[in-house]
């Protein structure tokens, strides 16, 4: 009898749709059973100089859910973003469907809540969400039964979702050569991100994962799909056993001199709303520059 809430026996079809803009990988999964599909780490295009938001990378995703013919259940935010804005109310809209994200949100709400000198009308329970995922919840792709993992460490309202033979590790891993993702956004910590990357190397060895990240690192193409006992083995940070302590001073050694991401500002203040711009007294949609405070 296995640990885990779900049969990893199912293997959902899985599609990945690169945003080159931020280097986001968004992934439509298939139900094999069924029509019933979930969009994971959807991307809205921005201009940020310009002040543009645009919808390209989410009308692809839009079209294949449709031209396959396929039923939206979930959009799975696997954390709140801070490299790019989520597209999930814009596919909500289209095509129905929940859209979720870990229940610690409310502690990225309230930070950030603050950060951005938001009103009180701005939420800060996690009600812009259908659903607040915490550790071992399951839910339904079709005849598909997926679990979420609270795996904080990036920040601490990130889950991993498993979906049959699939894991969407969001930032926890990289690509066995890319690594980690930081630890250092408030309420990160280094120390967690081991923890939780420890309990995503224990899922089955033959587990696929997906990152929501690549960089290319050394000039190799893209790449998103690994599985559990290539990243035990050769991820760079944490494979081959290394140890926390090893861990926790080369991430924060590291992390003490990354620049922000380019897009943090309009990110924060867009995925904390479950995707939705900000508005101002006019109803207009706005976004805010706090000088000085992250
Ligand atoms: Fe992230």
């Amino acid at each position: 009898m296995s640990q885990y809430p779900i049969s990893m026996e199912v293997t959902p079809e899985v599609t990945a749709f690169f945003d080159p803009a931020t280097n986001t990988i968004s992934y439509v999964v298939k139900d094999p059973a069924s029509k019933a599909c979930a969009v994971v780490d959807s991307v809205m295009d921005i201009d940020y100089a310009a002040g543009r938001i645009t919808s390209e990378n989410a009308d692809k995703i839009i079209t294949f859910i449709q031209d396959s013919g396929l039923e939206l259940a979930w959009q799975i935010e696997t954390h709140v973003h801070a490299d790019h804005l989520s597209a999930a109310p814009y596919i909500q809209e289209k095509l129905g469907g929940k859209v979720g994200v870990g229940q610690n949100i409310t502690m990225i709400q309230d930070v950030f809540g603050k950060i951005f000198n938001e009103g009180t009308e701005f939420q800060r329970d996690g009600s812009q969400f259908d659903r607040l995922f915490k550790e071992g919840d399951v839910y339904q792709v079709g005849e598909m039964t997926c679990f979420a993992m609270h795996t904080p460490g990036h920040t601490p309202a990130c889950m991993v979702h498993v979906m049959g033979n699939a894991a969407f590790v969001g930032d926890t891993l990289f690509m066995p050569d890319g690594g980690s993702a930081r630890a250092d956004f408030p309420g990160g910590c280094a120390a967690e991100l081991y923890d939780s990357i420890q309990r995503v190397l224990a899922l089955p060895e033959d587990m696929r994962l997906f990152m929501c990240h690549d960089y290319g690192p050394n000039g190799r193409e893209i790449q998103w799909e690994t599985t559990v006992a290539e990243e035990k083995a050769a991820n760079i940070h944490v494979g081959g056993g290394k140890s926390k302590e090893e861990f926790v001073k080369f991430r924060m050694e590291r992390d003490a001199v990354l620049d922000m991401p380019k897009l943090i500002i309009p990110s924060l203040q867009v995925n904390m709303r479950a995707g939705e711009v900000p508005v101002d007294e006019h109803g207009d949609p706005m976004l805010k520059v706090p000088v000085n405070k992250i």
